[in-house]
């Protein structure tokens, strides 16, 4: 098993929008490694108390430092954070999403989320609940593969790779990773000038509805709304077109304004609850993006409850 670091993505901006203090009190929805909540809780300094949360068992062991550094100022909870109404720390002067998988879950290739390495194809991040990758792939109606592959993964030759998997159902070869990316490979075939391999897209896709992504996201957003002070900040850091919709709908709402194009409600409809700290998604610099090109799609959006 090749440990990686994770190295914390928009980390600046993160800070500027949340503007940890010395008597607040804060709540990261997605531990990972610590990052942004360490520096959190640095920036802050003080008395400052901060929250994790992380649906991983792997992410357990790396809250060790942060209790020896931080002590009862730093606490976790090992939840989905669609749960995040269950930790009793409530309410927070600031909440981060930072979605997605990390590095650590990336590089374990033990996890089945990379198709360099032949393992079972797994990719739940909560390892002891839910159906994995391989088990969903055998069993789910075509419908929800199309929604995998098409909406999910955004690949364009989808059918082909939806009809290759139902094909492939009962010969062993959705069970693995390796087995897994030749099957999709063999479908799509490789597109001349194409930089990713062929499977990428179609395992991002299995990977977002194994762990119920956008579920998760949709389900969480107003508990994080609703779990701040006013003046507090919430703010989450996106890498997928689908999930910063739909961030950037939820934001619209509550800031009063159309959600979409299609929104033509009289304003005397809308409430405005909050206010938006980034006109536009942020994007990492040209800096962070040659220190860390995996922060590539990385969008972070942040609005203050009013
Ligand atoms: C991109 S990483 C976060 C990295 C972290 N900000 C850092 O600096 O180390 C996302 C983390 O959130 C966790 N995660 C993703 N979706 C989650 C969910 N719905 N509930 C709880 N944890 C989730 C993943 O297990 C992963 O550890």
């Amino acid at each position: 098993m090749s440990e990686q670091k994770h190295i914390p993505v928009l980390l600046g901006e993160t800070l500027d929008a949340i503007a940890p203090r010395a008597d607040g009190n804060y709540l990261d929805c997605t531990f990972g490694g610590g990052g942004h909540s360490r520096a959190i809780l640095e920036r802050a300094g003080g008395n400052a108390t901060l929250s994790a949360i992380d649906r991983d068992p792997a992410a357990v062991p790396r809250t060790e430092a942060m209790k020896r550094d931080f002590g009862e100022r730093f606490r976790f909870y090992a939840l989905p954070f669609s749960r995040l109404d269950e930790v009793p720390d409530a309410p927070f002067d600031g909440v981060l999403m930072d979605i997605g998988v990390s590095s650590f879950q990336l590089d374990d290739e033990s996890r089945g989320f990379s198709f360099r390495k032949e393992a079972r194809a797994d990719m739940r991040m909560d390892t002891n609940s839910g159906c994995d990758a391989a088990e969903f792939l055998e069993t789910a109606s075509r419908e929800r593969l199309v929604e995998a592959v098409r909406d999910y993964g955004e690949e364009l030759r989808w059918r082909r790779v939806v009809d290759a998997i139902i094909d492939a159902r009962g010969t062993g070869k959705l069970s693995t990773t390796t087995a897994l990316a030749a099957l999709i490979e063999n479908a799509v075939g490789k597109r001349p000038g194409e930089k990713i391999h062929p499977a990428t897209r179609t395992f991002q896709g299995v990977r977002i509805a194994v762990n119920d992504e956008l579920g998760e996201l949709r389900r969480a957003l107003p508990k994080a709304f609703s779990a701040l002070k006013p003046g507090g900040v919430l703010a989450v850091i996106s890498f997928h077109s689908l999930e910063d919709r739909i961030v950037k709908r939820f934001f619209n709402e509550i800031c009063g304004r159309p959600v979409d194009r299609s929104d033509s409600r009289p304003q005397d409809e809308r409430s405005r609850e909050a206010e938006m700290l980034t006109r536009k998604a942020v994007r990492p610099s040209e800096a962070e993006l040659a220190v860390n090109p995996r922060s590539r799609s990385s969008r972070l959006r942040a609005v203050k409850k009013i």
